[in-house]
């Protein structure tokens, strides 16, 4: 049964109305609640001439009219950060803490360490940590076209706490779980998403080629990434994180790859950096992810 929408509308600030952002920005703001969409000059000029537009797999194709604004200049119920990693540290001047003195503030980047920061920017507390499972790109300023037939979120923290956030996600369409523990949450799919990020990135092949052609490597890397999240707090195994790879079509192109296709900056730091920092801290030798973040880096 389809959770009971809230007794009121939420403002719902989205930072960063790309491909995640603008998708959840069109599924609240269709459920119902006002978004504000917070985000550089021309994306604010397009979504103030027109609506939001998603072309979806899952929720089919709609338009829906939402506010936006360069800053959030009125409290907010709930923020969504979904802005990368490379863009976050800008992204946030945007946001005043104050704003979310009584909200609460979803990230939902891929990485492990973008919690840290958006603590020390937002009060601790109302920081609760998310991950996304979806395909999802914005085409042009305030288009979208969601690929894949699924849109899942986990969120973490106390289930009493997030009920009523979770049951505002799942009334807009997405499938939501409440998980207990935030680094084990995030370290889950950083394991599995390091490997298919950096092999497909730096072979610029699709995940079925990485996987035919570069075997060794990649089962090399899913041990060494499986081993970093295990001292951290995930209990990962790698053949698990091996059979998902398999499980996924041979033509799948990770958004790592995409970026670097389209001359975008790379989440490399976010992801490949973050896993050889935890690596050093737990004393894991990590040769293989160690060779990918450099032959990835900057020259
Ligand atoms: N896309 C996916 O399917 C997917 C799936 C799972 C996880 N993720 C993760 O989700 C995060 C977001 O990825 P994405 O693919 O949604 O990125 P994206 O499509 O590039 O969207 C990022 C959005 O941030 C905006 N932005 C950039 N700099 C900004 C700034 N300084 N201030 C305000 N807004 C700014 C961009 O504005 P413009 O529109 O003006 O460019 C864009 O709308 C990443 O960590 C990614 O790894 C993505």
């Amino acid at each position: 049964m389809a959770p009971a929408p809230p007794d009121r509308p939420w403002t719902v600030a989205v930072l960063g109305p790309g491909g995640v952002g603008g998708l959840l920005a069109g599924l609240l703001a269709r459920a119902g609640h006002r978004v504000v969409c917070v985000a550089g000059e021309r994306t604010v000029q397009a979504l103030r001439e027109g609506p939001l537009r998603v072309g979806s797999r899952q929720f089919g194709d709609f338009a829906v009219p939402v506010e936006a604004d360069t800053a959030l200049r009125e409290p907010a119920d709930l923020c969504l950060v979904t802005v990368k990693h490379t863009a976050l540290a800008d992204a946030l001047a945007r946001v005043p803490d104050t704003m979310l003195a009584t909200g609460t503030v979803v990230p939902l980047l891929n990485g492990v360490e973008h919690p840290a920061a958006l603590r020390a920017h937002f009060a601790s507390r109302c920081v609760v940590p998310g991950v996304i499972r979806v395909e999802s790109a914005r085409t042009a300023p305030g288009v979208i076209t969601h690929n894949s037939p699924f849109t899942e979120i986990d969120l973490a923290g106390p289930p009493e706490r997030l009920a009523p956030l979770a049951d505002v996600l799942r009334a807009a369409g997405t499938r939501v779980q409440v998980r207990a523990d935030e680094t084990a949450m995030l370290w889950a799919k950083l394991a599995f998403l390091a490997p298919l990020a950096l092999l497909t990135t730096r072979h610029r092949r699709t995940a079925g080629e990485v996987r035919d052609r570069h075997r060794a490597e990649l089962v090399a890397l899913v041990e060494e990434a499986a081993a970093v999240a295990r001292a951290c707090g995930a209990a990962t195994d790698p053949a698990q994180v091996l059979a998902l790879y398999d499980s996924f079509p041979p033509d799948t192109r990770s958004s790592m790859q995409r970026d670097a296709e389209a001359g975008r900056p790379l989440e490399l730091d976010a992801i490949g950096g973050a896993l050889l920092r935890a690596a050093a801290r737990h004393r894991i030798a990590t040769p293989v992810a160690r060779r990918l973040v450099e032959d990835l880096g900057p020259h």
